[in-house]
């Protein structure tokens, strides 16, 4: 291994800052953002000074706040002193979501601002239901909190988390809702996927090395294969996964930013406007989604099976769910881009809950070599190469080939290269949380949607949405699966096929 060649940019170095989390007795403020902010206490990567302050209706004081988040997040013994040090950078303000109580949140924190030298700079991150989303940016806006002081001192965010609206309309609305009180400059839109180490080393992967863009196009490309399998149901989830679905939980967002990697065409420079210009054309490109021109869907839903040897209820049977629940868990859809690069190129996105295991990768399918060498003597077997890039369960990077036995006789095997970031580098990667914040408290848009790529996206599977769920044989288009198998029976071979090597 050579030595890396690093970012000249100093690591670290973020200006103080306040992160003010909205939904802060909730969920994913306690599984994900507490989490990922003390892991960066702990490497030493948070601002400096910094203060957290969790929102929320629930009422207690900033001390039970503290040990509530405690008891949930240090779970190694030597992990209780960091948290001591951690704890005093927490604070805790009950609120209403109205705008007597935001104004009064606007004195609360000015005074801690003040007193903890912060300056005014601040992150809003909104963990809380989507519905909620338009009602605290508009009191934010309303009560100058998300006003910016001039002369740069003094910048607010706001971090909204997905589902960012359910359609196209929803989406514009919520966009249009968010830039009355904020600039786009200030909206970080999160995509989580984006955060994730093996997916941010494509664009190193495909831009930093010269061997594989030449081949990365319809000419060397069989097809792409774009995979997020989950052995989980939808747990706890019922409310908001009944509406969602599988297609705008899952593929409006994380399948469509993996795509979007894949398939772009090499940003002019690595800032993020040029990169999201290169991201939107992709999405812009895909072909309009029509069964009668090629485009393949199939969706399915999970019914009573077995995982890991333990017997799993069906969808229909979760708590929460309608017993005549017609909510996909699972889609494959196949897209075109039609552009010079993947003309006729097919984009098979795969996901569903409760399949065997969780398996996260993309896999490109190389053609098979033009000329008949080896067919004639060795029979039509010969595998052609593959590329998977997978972030679960190794991150990795794989390329498989033929090669010769040893021996006297002629026998060709597919072998593997196998590049797995565990074994390779020493220092853990950055848990995607800790990452997104990260960025946002630098003012970096590279890892978050932008404005038109959200509703671009959007623009391309309402359409779908719609065919999926107007269709008068909405039931009989929806599969079956056991939970446990591959999906649905008529795409399993093609979801097995994804799963070589
Ligand atoms: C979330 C979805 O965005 O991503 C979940 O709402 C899904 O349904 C999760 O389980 C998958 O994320 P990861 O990082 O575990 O692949």
């Amino acid at each position: 291994m050579s030595a890396p060649s690093c970012d000249t940019r100093p690591a670290g170095d973020l200006p103080p800052c306040m992160l003010v989390i909205f939904g802060a007795s909730g969920d994913l403020t306690r599984r994900k953002l507490i989490p990922a902010l003390f892991s960066m206490f702990r490497q030493g990567i948070l601002p400096r000074p910094f203060a957290i302050v969790g929102c929320s209706r629930s009422v207690m004081d900033s001390e039970a706040f503290r040990e509530a988040l405690r008891r949930e997040t240090v779970k190694r013994e030597e992990e209780a002193g960091a948290w001591n040090g951690f704890a005093t950078l927490i604070h805790y303000r009950s609120i209403q979501y109205d705008q007597e109580s935001f104004t009064g949140l606007r004195t609360f924190l000015r005074d801690l601002d003040n007193a903890v030298g912060t300056g005014g700079n601040r992150v809003y991150d909104l963990a809380v239901p989507p519905q909620l989303y338009p009602v605290i940016a508009s009191l934010l806006g309303g009560t100058g909190l998300a006003r910016e002081e001039s002369g740069g001192n003094g910048w607010t965010r706001i971090v909204i988390e997905k589902p960012f609206g359910h359609d196209l309309e929803s989406a514009r609305e919520l966009n249009q809702t968010l830039h009355r009180s904020f600039r786009e400059s200030q909206i970080f839109r999160i995509d989580h996927y984006l955060a994730k180490e093996t997916v941010q080393n494509m664009l190193v992967f495909r831009f930093a090395n010269s061997i594989f863009e030449p081949v990365w196009n319809r000419h060397h490309i069989e097809y792409v294969g774009i995979m997020a399998a989950e052995s989980l149901g939808i747990g706890s989830r019922a409310g908001y996964y009944e509406e969602a679905g599988v297609l705008r939980d899952m593929f409006q967002n994380h399948l469509m930013q993996l795509l979007v990697l894949t398939g772009m065409e090499p940003p002019c420079l690595l800032e993020s406007d040029a990169v999201q210009d290169e991201k939107v054309k992709v999405i812009r490109s895909l072909r309009d989604f029509n069964t009668e021109h090629g485009s393949r869907i199939c969706l399915g839903q999970y019914t009573a099976g077995e995982i890991d040897q333990t017997a799993v209820p069906g969808y229909r049977e979760e708590a929460g769910v309608s017993p005549r629940s017609r909510t996909p868990t699972f889609a494959l859809l196949e897209l075109y881009i039609d552009n010079w690069r993947w003309q006729n190129v097919p984009f098979l996105l795969i996901s569903g809950k409760r399949l065997p295991r969780k398996v996260t990768r993309i896999v490109v399918q190389f053609r098979e070599v033009p000329h008949r060498l080896f067919r004639n003597l060795l029979g039509n077997t010969i595998g052609a190469n593959r590329l998977t890039i997978e972030t679960f369960p190794d991150e990795a990077i794989r390329l498989t080939f033929q090669s010769k036995e040893p021996g006297a006789s002629l026998c060709l095997r597919s072998m593997t290269m196998d590049f797995t970031y565990g074994e390779q580098y020493q220092k853990s990667s950055l848990d995607a949380y800790a990452r997104v914040l990260l960025d946002c408290m630098a003012g970096d848009h590279m890892l978050f949607w932008r404005q038109d790529g959200i509703e671009q996206s959007w623009a391309f599977l309402t359409p779908v949405l719609r065919q999926c769920e107007q269709c008068l044989d909405r039931e009989t288009r929806l599969h079956p699966y056991p939970a446990g198998t591959w999906g649905p029976a008529p795409v399993r071979a093609t979801v097995e096929r994804l799963l070589a090597p």
